[in-house]
Order: structure tokens, then sequence, then C-alpha cells
């Protein structure tokens, strides 16, 4: 199933279900200098899960545009992602955890045809602040996940809350088993071995928490959170989101492009040429602070990698075209503003390249001095921090050097 069916048949279900559809709010958060982007469903929805009343009502639903760059240096793996969509749905003092979780249950088994024997769930333990969560287990055990399937884990798993403080409270998280063998006799959703895969997260926000500790909020409310592209890749069999359809157009061209073969590189050009794409299009532009800074760094790691494939950066043109052409249904606005967001790339890269010339230069006048064959740590830093080098950049460039110096002698 393509990850724009799940998408419809997701916003679907939930409008059968009472929920209106709100449309993303965009990746930059309007109104909200606090945070640099929207990092999750909820984020948007704050002032509600407070107590404000939405116009639309106490159900609703939507696909949310995120984007989370703490992973930013995993990216390249085969999971990592900065830019991804989360579908939730939300119930702001209307449903609670036995609703929610049948739902759950029956979107994943009934619309996405996943076996129930697939799915195991966990729930939050208690301690001395909150309860163990037995609502939400007997929820789980009458919608139809046995007991043995339940994982109970205290709240470094099963505990939501955005930072320190706001509106928190248990979540119990679904695991899909790949069906790869249990990396040990006590193989569980918790472990990393990539058995389980978690695909959906529901948090039930009871509490709020504040420096003094943490108080019942007024309104009980539901946030759950999917993630599309992992789900996509889980009910397309495959191994890494790369391998969808939402990255594969251009994974191919990379591939027919490229004269070195990098698969980590590949990843990294995809995702970044994809995220810079939307920051742009809901109107990022780099710079070097903040917002700014990250696209500049998303922009300049992707033309990094594209060097490292030997690619010429004349085909980040082409390269757009194919994700606008891929990406429109999904994202109407990358159509609307392909021209934006190929002169801003373009323009980033030109920058960059003139960057990395004066970077080439500082460092040849740098390497004169070095008598012992080490570059020291200040001139590894001067150079990533006025020039914009990465050290592995550095150290790229004083093997070509070493190299050189070396056939000259020959
Ligand atoms: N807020 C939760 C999350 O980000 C559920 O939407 O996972």
């Amino acid at each position: 199933m393509k990850a724009i069916e799940i998408r419809n048949k997701y916003l679907n279900y939930f409008k059968n279900h009472g929920h209106s559809i709100i449309p993303s709010a965009p990746l930059i958060p309007e109104n909200d200098p606090s945070v640099l982007f929207t990092t999750a469903g909820m984020q948007p929805l704050v002032p509600y899960l407070l107590g404000e009343k939405h116009p639309e009502g106490t159900r609703l639903t939507d696909y949310q545009k995120c984007l989370r760059t703490n992973d930013i240096d995993e990216v390249g793996d085969n999971r990592h992602l900065t830019y991804f969509e989360m579908l939730g749905n939300w119930s702001l003092g209307d449903y609670f955890k036995e609703e929610s979780i049948k739902m759950s249950f029956e979107f994943l088994t009934k619309e996405l045809g996943i076996p129930a024997e697939k799915l195991s769930v966990t729930c939050f333990a208690g301690d001395k602040d909150c309860p163990r969560d037995e609502v939400s287990a007997e929820s789980w055990k009458r919608a139809g996940i046995p007991e043995e399937r339940i994982y109970f884990y205290g709240k470094d798993d099963n505990w939501w809350i955005a930072g320190e403080e706001g509106p928190c409270g248990p979540d119990t998280e679904m695991f899909y088993d790949t069906g790869k063998p249990p990396c040990s006799k006590d193989c569980q959703p918790s472990c990393n071995c990539g058995k389980y895969v978690e695909i959906w997260n529901n948090v039930f926000m009871e509490y709020f928490k504040n420096k003094d500790g943490y108080s019942k909020l007024a309104k009980k409310n539901v946030d759950t959170g999917l993630g599309l592209e992992r789900m996509a890749m889980l009910l397309q069999g495959k191994e890494t989101p790369f391998d969808t359809e939402i990255f594969r157009p251009v994974m191919e061209k990379l591939e027919e492009l490229q004269k070195e073969d990098y698969i980590e590189s590949r990843r990294i050009i995809a995702e970044h040429l994809r995220s810079s794409m939307m920051i742009i299009a809901d109107g990022g532009r780099p710079s070097n602070i903040d917002r700014g800074y990250v696209l500049r760094r998303l922009i300049r790691r992707m033309i990094r990698h594209l060097n490292k494939l030997q690619i010429d950066l004349e085909e980040l043109s082409t390269l757009i075209d194919i994700n606008v052409d891929n990406l429109k249904e999904m994202y109407p606005e990358l159509e609307k503003n392909k021209e934006i967001i190929k002169s801003t790339i373009i323009e980033e890269k030109n920058k960059f390249i003139k960057t990395l010339l004066h970077g080439e230069r500082e460092f040849e006048k740098q390497i004169k001095n070095i008598t012992n064959g080490k570059i020291p740590g200040e001139v590894v830093f001067k150079l990533y921090d006025t020039y914009g080098f990465p050290p592995e950049v550095t150290k790229d460039l004083a093997r070509r050097t070493w190299i050189r110096s070396r056939c000259r002698k020959i």
C-alpha cells in the first residue's frame, strides 16, 4: 500500500468515527518562536490540549508535516529521517483509553490488514507519582491482544511529554513484529534489535507537569501519532523507507548518475533533498541562525554527498523535478513553490561552492606550517567554524594533499 493510500485510509477512518479532518500546520510554526520546526502532530494543538475550545470540535484528525533534526547525523542508516509525516487523531475531552485503543486496533487490523498476531503493545508500568495503566492493558485484551503480548515499561518508554513541562500522561505503543528471529530469549518490544518496530503511539494526557510536580488536567485528552513512512515501509515489506515509492525515484536517479557507490550518501541526499524542499515550500530560507541554519546544514550536507558520489551539481535541478513529480500528490505545495525551491537550493549551492574554495585555500595556507604531519585541532576547528568544513572534509582534503605530495616525490 502506497503512503498516500495509508494517509487517505487513516483520515477517512477517523472521519467515519466522528473526527473533523484539519489541515497540516506548516512545518515552520506560526506565532511560536520558541521552537524551530513542528516536531509532532500535537504541537500545533497544544492550546486545545490545554483547554481552549477547538472550532472543529472535540474529535480531530490530520496528517502533520514534522521535522526533527536531533538525529541528523544518523541519517544514512536504514531508518532515520529528518522530515516525516505523522498521522494523528485527537480527543479533546471526548473519548479516552478504551475507545482510542479499540479504534487503533480496528484501523490496523481491518483497514490496513495487519494480522493481529503481528501486533504487540506496551503500557505504563506505574511509579511513585502515577499509577500503572491497567485500563489500557484491559482495553487491549478486550480488543484482541493476548496478555503475553502486552508489556509494561516505566516513564522512559511509556510516558509522553513535550519538553520538561506541560500536558503529559502515560502512553501505549503498538509494535509490529517483522518476523525476524528474536535476538535473545528476552527479546521484546523495548529492545533495538529490529524484530519489533514501533508503529503508533497513543498518549493519554491526564496530567500537567510543572516544577511542583504532577497535577490532574481538567479535561482528559488523547493524542496519537503514527509515522507514515515507517508504516509504508512495513506494509510494503521493505527494509528501509528509502525502498518505498516516497524515495525510489530520486534514489534510482542517483544510482544512474553516481560515479562512486555509497548507499549512505544516496540516502542522505534523498532525505535531505525532501526535507529542504518541504522547509522552503513552507517559507524557510537558508541563513546562519536558527531555522535558516538547519536548512543551510541540510542543503550543504546534501551537496557534500553529491560530491562524494561525484555527481555533477547541475543535476540538482533534475533531482528537484523528480521529487516534485513524485510527491506533488501528497504535497501540492511542492509544485506550487517549485521555482522558489529550485532557486533557493541552487543559490545555496553556489554560495557553498565559494565557501569550499575559500576553505581549500585556507587549508593550503595552514598546512604549509605543519611539520609533524598532524593537523592541529585549532586548524580543524577554524576550518569548521569559519568555512563550514566539517572535520571529515578536512580529513579528506588532508588525505588528498598527502597523496599529491607523495606523487610529486616519486
Ligand atoms: N505526541 C506523540 C508523539 O509524538 C503522539 O502523537 O509520538
